[in-house]
C-alpha cells in the first residue's frame, strides 16, 4: 500500500427493514425547518412519502418541499430549489430518492449560504465550500451511486451539454446520516435495478484498476465484486429476494464511500466517458458506463496486464493453467461481457440515443483522467466511442 492517505467518513447509516424509524432518533438533532426534496413521483406511489411525512409532522417540523428533481439533475434545477431553500431558511434538506436526489440535495447545501454561481464555483472551478453548509439527510430509495455516504455531487448543465461530478473533500458535504432499507428499492423498475448494479461493479473496478502495488483496497474490492455479481445474478431473477437486494444496496455503499479508494490513484475514465453520453442523450447514468466499459477496458488492457490477469482470475475464476497472460486477462473480460448481457444491460452507446454524429461533441465533452493505466489522448476517446456505437 504505498499511497499515502487521509480517511474519515462521518454519515451513520441505518440499515435494513424499517430503518426510517431512525428518523425520529435523527430529525431532534436538527432545527425545526426542513426541506423535504424528492424526484418524479415514485415516492409518492409506493408509499414512503407518506411515511416520511407523517415521521417529518411527528417531530414538529416545519417542511417545505422541492419536487420533481429529474434523473441526472440539472442546474437549472439547482437554481429553482434554492430559491426554496433560501426562502424557508432551511435547517436539514432530507433527500428522499436515488443519487440524482442526493446528489442535488448536496449541491443546494453547498449553495444556499453562497453568492456565487454554484456551476462556476464547483462544477467548473472545483472549488471547495467557503459558506455555512446546510445539513443533508437522506432516504436511499434507489442503489447504486454511493450518494448516501459520499461528498459526490454529479449536475447536468443541459446549455452548454456537460455533466460533471465534483467530489467535495470537506466531509460536511457528506450525508449527515442516510436510511438504507433495502424493500424500498422493490419497486424498481428491472431496468434501473441492473443499471444501479452494473453502476456499483464499474464503481469498484473505476478505483481497483489503478495502481501496482499490494494494496488492501484492491483485495475488498475483488470481495465486492464478487458479491455483487452473485446477489445480482439471484435479484435478476427473482427481484423480490430481500437476502440478495440487501446484499446488493451494502455494496454499493462501500464500492463508493472512499474506503476502497485508500492508497489508490484511481482511474474514472469510464465514468467520464459515460458522463459525456449522459449530457447528451439523458440517458441512466449505470447505461452508460455499460455502454462504454468493454471498449475502454479492452483498450487498457495491455497497459495494465498483471491487473487485468488478477480480475480474470480473482473475480470471475478463470483458470490460468497454460494460457498467456494476455489470453487469460481476455477471458475475464469475456465473462464480465456474459454477466452484462445476462442483466440485460446496453451495450452500446447507439441504443442509449448517440450518434456517429455525436462522437466529436462527446470527446469534446469528455474530462481525462490521469490516475487509471493509460493516459488517453483525444484520438483514442473518439476511437473509443465509435468502437461503442
Ligand atoms: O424520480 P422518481 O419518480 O423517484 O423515479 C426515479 C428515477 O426515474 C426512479 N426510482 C428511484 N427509486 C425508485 C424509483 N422508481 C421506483 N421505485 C423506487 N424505489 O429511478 C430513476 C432513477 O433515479 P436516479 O436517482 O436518477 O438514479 P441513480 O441513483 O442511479 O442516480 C443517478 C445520478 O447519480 C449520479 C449520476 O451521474 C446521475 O446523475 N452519480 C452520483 C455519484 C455520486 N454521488 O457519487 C456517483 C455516480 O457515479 C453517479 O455519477
Ligand atoms: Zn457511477
Amino acid at each position: 500500500m504505498l499511497g499515502n492517505f487521509s480517511y474519515c467518513n462521518p454519515t451513520r447509516l441505518y440499515f435494513g427493514e424499517g430503518a426510517i424509524e431512525n428518523l425520529n432518533a435523527e430529525l431532534p438533532k436538527y432545527g425545526k425547518n426542513v426541506v423535504l426534496i424528492y424526484g418524479g413521483g415514485s415516492i409518492k406511489k409506493n408509499g414512503i412519502y407518506d411515511k416520511v411525512v407523517e415521521i417529518l409532522a411527528k417531530n414538529g417540523k416545519n417542511v417545505a418541499e422541492i419536487s420533481g428533481v429529474m434523473p441526472n439533475p440539472t442546474i437549472e434545477k439547482v437554481y429553482e430549489g434554492l430559491e426554496i431553500a433560501r426562502k424557508h431558511k432551511a435547517d436539514l434538506l432530507l433527500a428522499v430518492g436515488g443519487g440524482s436526489v442526493c446528489d442535488y440535495a448536496k449541491a443546494i447545501a453547498v449553495s444556499v449560504h453562497c453568492d456565487e454561481d454554484p456551476w462556476d464555483k464547483y462544477f467548473l472551478r472545483f472549488e471547495e465550500p467557503t459558506c455555512e453548509i446546510v445539513p443533508v439527510g437522506c432516504v436511499l430509495t434507489m442503489v447504486g451511486t454511493g450518494s448516501e455516504m459520499n461528498a459526490g455531487s454529479v449536475i447536468t448543465n443541459r446549455a452548454s451539454k456537460l455533466k460533471i461530478g465534483h467530489v467535495f473533500t470537506d466531509a460536511a458535504v457528506m450525508p449527515r446520516f442516510s436510511v438504507l432499507d433495502p424493500t424500498y428499492t422493490f419497486t424498481l423498475p428491472h431496468y434501473q435495478m441492473v443499471a444501479g448494479i452494473y453502476d456499483i461493479f464499474n464503481h469498484i473496478c473505476e478505483q481497483y484498476f489503478s495502481g501496482e502495488d499490494d494494496n488492501t483496497s484492491d483485495y475488498i474490492a475483488e470481495g465486492l465484486m464478487r458479491s455483487v455479481v452473485h446477489s445480482s445474478r439471484i435479484a435478476n431473477k427473482d427481484m423480490r429476494n430481500y437476502e440478495a437486494r440487501s446484499n446488493i444496496m451494502w455494496t454499493a455503499t462501500w464500492a463508493l464511500n472512499t474506503l476502497i479508494a485508500c492508497g489508490k490513484s484511481t482511474d474514472w475514465m469510464v465514468h467520464m466517458l459515460g458522463q459525456a453520453v449522459g449530457a447528451y442523450t439523458d440517458a441512466t447514468h449505470g447505461m452508460t458506463l455499460a455502454a462504454v466499459s468493454l471498449p475502454y477496458y479492452r483498450h487498457i488492457l495491455p497497459y495494465g496486464l498483471p491487473k487485468f490477469k488478477r480480475f480474470a482470475v480473482n473475480v470471475w475464476g478463470v483458470d490460468a493453467a497454460g494460457k498467456t497472460d494476455e489470453q487469460v486477462a481476455q477471458e475475464g473480460l469475456a465473462a464480465m461481457e456474459s454477466w452484462m448481457k445476462e442483466l440485460g444491460l446496453a451495450m452500446n452507446i447507439s441504443e442509449l440515443g448517440a450518434t456517429e454524429e455525436m462522437v466529436e461533441g462527446l470527446a469534446d465533452a469528455t474530462l481525462t483522467m490521469k490516475g487509471g493505466y493509460k493516459v488517453l489522448g483525444r484520438d483514442e476517446i473518439v476511437a473509443i466511442f465509435r468502437e461503442s456505437l
